[in-house]
């Protein structure tokens, strides 16, 4: 595509008018072209700033030139900057010159030549920043050719034929149907053969993310962790799973028919998921834990564990140290897999490093082959389900990726999306452009909205009134004195892991025993704290449940990631606008101010009292929360679930042994009360915390009965407070013959 078809306005700017012979001259040079003129460095900066579609700047030699170059070059570093000048300009210095494109004279040449110098520095800047799939998927739609090949709406054309489909153009764009092709265009190359630019596009990937080898996997991470997993373990192998899995893993077990053995992550008095301890990575713990859950045959136990499976992140923002990591785990286990679902931005930003899976801070640790799991959707901007598996050889060991192909080709389909791949392309490129950039921006406006919530809580305090707090140090260590977190410099809050990182001297997250440099705290994830239960586990007087204010906020168009017993989880992603803050801090504020007045239910959740009238009827915000507080501290629902989560089952089947029961029909769909004694068919994960209670296999014993003693209490609770239901997977909910909600699950049949 001619690059000057994107009709990218210039950005010109002149602080100083010049003569009226310049101005005419200037004005005649850009006649034709797309051009933004602006006069002060105020306007200068809200144009370059909210305005990424500039293909060039053009700068008079003025006061200010050198704060502008500066600043521009700080924030993009390929875009052309032009000066013009008249014959009797000063020279500029050479720190200037050093930073900009061209500087021209505009009274030496033809104004259509001037435009063509610069009309060719514009084209190949926006030639240099086309990502190498995504330019080519462009140029293709531009060369308009007839596409007699699959998908079937060719380009769009069937849509055209009928109103329903009309809608769709009209919503999508022909844009977006356009480039919906087949494999059988050669130009782009393709995505399993990895041919041609998608082969290019996964390299360039690899480079930016520092990986020796990316795939572009277009089934989101779930494929990716099972993907890693067929590659690498096979029947009867050993694994080391985080039991703070994501339930792709489990499935991931399945298919490998893999034998597992947990990790148990801590967890504290406010349910919140911690690290699992550093010691449970060493070489004797590990020979400690084979066999010590699970009957092995002899020739197991003397096998080398194959894969171990950490989730970095933990959902709450708990990065590792992974040098540590690999240093203690590389005696012992032949492949690290670190799940890195929420966590692909850590490569660009200097305050990570050391903490995500392919980081080259210290290549002197000697490694097996590292595998991370990354959805690039999530937390970076590709399309949905569009994720990457990333590789890193091991010191010694390296893959065989002809062998690992033959996983990859299990799992891809051979009609692939290319404006998935596209948009993998397209981050991948932007990352590399101004990632640390992008990212500086995030922390720095996530400190920014943790400062504003620990203000409204100091403030709040002070009057002893309540407020909502964050769940992150109150102090933080500045100059060998512990300060008040919200008086700590942004700058130092940006770019030192100190102030991140959990230790035992600040022990403001509540995990025994944390070991030093081992675990830090992301400050994009931001978990409020409700009133009702500090860290220590003691319940006040009063309480908000996190799962009312959740609703609330939903209900003014707020929507947290996640939701725990006292607790809520906000994303800080990349584009977090401070309106978008200003709208969160808002809506804590009106809660509070609805919780104070005792605002009536009718009026806050009208839908929940019209479902459950004789529950909630005549009530307001405060009584309600009050119940809920007072019935979760006293019938003891979070101890349940501490006592559930601590424990491992004995595992009479392996998850694959399991699952072949399932599919054979060698089950039963049983109410938990009826479940003793039985072995689950299924992984069950209740949400909240999302860790897997029980995995297919495990069986329900004396040993594992806090676990049935957890679920009942959540069915109890979802008794009392009709309308929180709790999404389980696993649990199907049925009304029994008295019409009351009973919690079933499926276990397998008893011979
Ligand atoms: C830790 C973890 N791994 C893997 C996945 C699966 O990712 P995807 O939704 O891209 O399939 C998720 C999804 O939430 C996750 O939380």
């Amino acid at each position: 595509m001619n690059n000057n078809e994107l009709k990218w306005p210039l950005l010109i700017y002149e602080e100083l008018k010049e003569t009226e012979e310049f101005e005419k001259k200037l004005q005649k040079i850009f006649e034709n072209k797309e051009s933004i003129y602006v006069e002060n460095s105020k306007d200068f900066f809200r144009i370059f700033l909210n305005n990424q579609n500039i293909s060039g700047i053009i700068l008079n030699n003025s006061e200010s030139i050198k704060m502008l170059v500066k600043e521009i070059r700080r924030r993009n570093k390929k875009i052309p900057i032009i000066i013009l000048k008249e014959n009797d300009t000063k020279e500029l210095d050479f720190d200037i010159l050093k930073k900009i494109d061209m500087t021209l004279n505009i009274f030496e040449d033809s104004e259509n030549f001037i435009n063509g110098r610069v009309s060719k520095l514009t084209e190949n800047y926006l030639n240099s920043i086309k990502p190498v799939f995504f330019g080519k998927l462009m140029d293709y739609v531009k060369e308009y050719k007839y596409a007699w090949h699959t998908p079937g709406h060719t380009g769009g054309t069937m849509f055209m034929s009928n109103p329903i489909g009309k809608m769709m153009l009209d919503f999508y764009g022909e844009n977006t149907l356009r480039s919906d092709l087949s494999i059988s265009v050669p130009e782009l190359g393709s995505l399993l053969d990895e041919e041609g630019p998608v082969k290019d596009a996964e390299i360039n990937s690899a480079r930016v993310f520092s990986a020796d080898k990316t795939y572009y996997i277009l089934n989101g991470t779930s494929s990716v962790n099972q993907i890693i997993w067929k590659g690498r373990v096979t029947k009867d192998d050993l694994a080391f799973v985080d039991r703070n899995c994501h339930k792709s893993l489990n499935y991931g077990m399945v298919i490998t028919e893999a034998t597992p053995m947990y990790m148990v992550p801590r967890r504290n008095k406010l349910g919140i998921i911690g690290p699992v301890k550093l010691l449970e990575f060493t070489k004797e713990y590990i020979d400690k834990m084979i066999g010590e859950n699970i009957k092995l045959t002899p020739a197991q136990k003397k096998q080398r564990v194959k894969m171990s499976a950490l989730t970095n992140s933990t959902y709450d923002g708990l990065c590792y140290n992974i040098n540590k990591i690999k240093e203690t785990l590389e005696s012992s286990v032949d492949n690290l897999h670190f799940d890195e679902a929420w966590y692909a931005y850590a490569k660009f930003h200097k305050l990570y490093n050391g903490y995500y899976a392919m980081t080259d801070s210290d290549n002197k640790i000697e490694h097996p082959p590292i595998f991370a799991s990354q959805s690039t959707h999530k937390l970076l901007g590709a399309f949905s389900q569009s994720s990457m598996l990333h590789i890193k050889n091991g010191t010694k060991k390296k893959v065989d990726m002809v062998v690992f192909d033959e996983a990859y080709l299990m799992y891809g389909s051979t009609s692939p999306q290319y404006s998935m791949i596209a948009s993998l392309d397209v981050v991948s490129s932007m990352m590399e452009f101004n990632g640390e950039e992008l990212m500086s921006e995030t922390i720095l406006n996530a400190i920014h909205l943790r400062k504003r919530i620990a203000k409204l809580d100091y403030e709040a305090k002070k009057i002893e009134d309540w407020f909502f707090s964050i769940w992150q140090p109150l102090k933080i260590k500045y100059n060998d004195k512990f300060i008040d977190f919200q008086e700590v410099p942004d700058s130092y809050l940006l770019n030192n892991q100190n102030a991140w990182s959990l230790s035992l001297e600040n022990d403001w997250h509540g995990f025994e025993d944390i070991e030093d440099n081992y675990v830090m705290l992301d400050p994009i994830k931001i978990t409020v704290k409700c009133p009702g239960l500090n860290i220590d586990g003691i319940y006040d007087k009063t309480g908000i449940p996190a799962n009312i204010l959740s609703n609330y906020l939903i209900n003014k168009g707020i929507v947290n990631e996640k939701t725990d017993t006292y607790s809520l989880l906000f994303l800080h992603s990349i584009g977090t606008t401070l309106t978008k803050q200003e709208a969160l801090v808002q809506g804590l504020i009106d809660f509070k101010k609805d919780y104070d007045l005792n605002t009536s239910l009718e009026s806050i959740f009208p839908e929940l009292v019209e479902s459950y009238e004789e529950k909630y009827s005549g009530k307001g915000l405060r009584d309600h929360c009050q119940d809920m507080h007072e019935y979760i501290r006293d019938s003891k629902l979070l101890d349940f679930m501490d006592k559930g989560f601590e424990l491992i089952p004995y595992q009479a089947l392996t998850p694959a042994e399991a699952s072949r029961e399932v599919f054979r029909g060698n089950i039963e769909h049983l109410p938990l009360k009826d479940v003793m004694n039985r072995v689950s068919a299924v992984i069950v994960v209740p949400y909240p915390p999302g860790i897997p209670i029980l995995m297919g296999g495990e069986k329900i014993n004396d040993k594992s009965k806090p676990v049935l003693d957890f679920l009942l209490a959540r069915e109890k609770f979802e008794l009392v407070f009709s309308g929180y239901f709790a999404d389980i997977h696993g649990i199907q909910a049925f009304n029994d013959s008295e019409g009351i909600r009973r919690f079933h699950t499926m276990v397998i049949k008893e011979s």
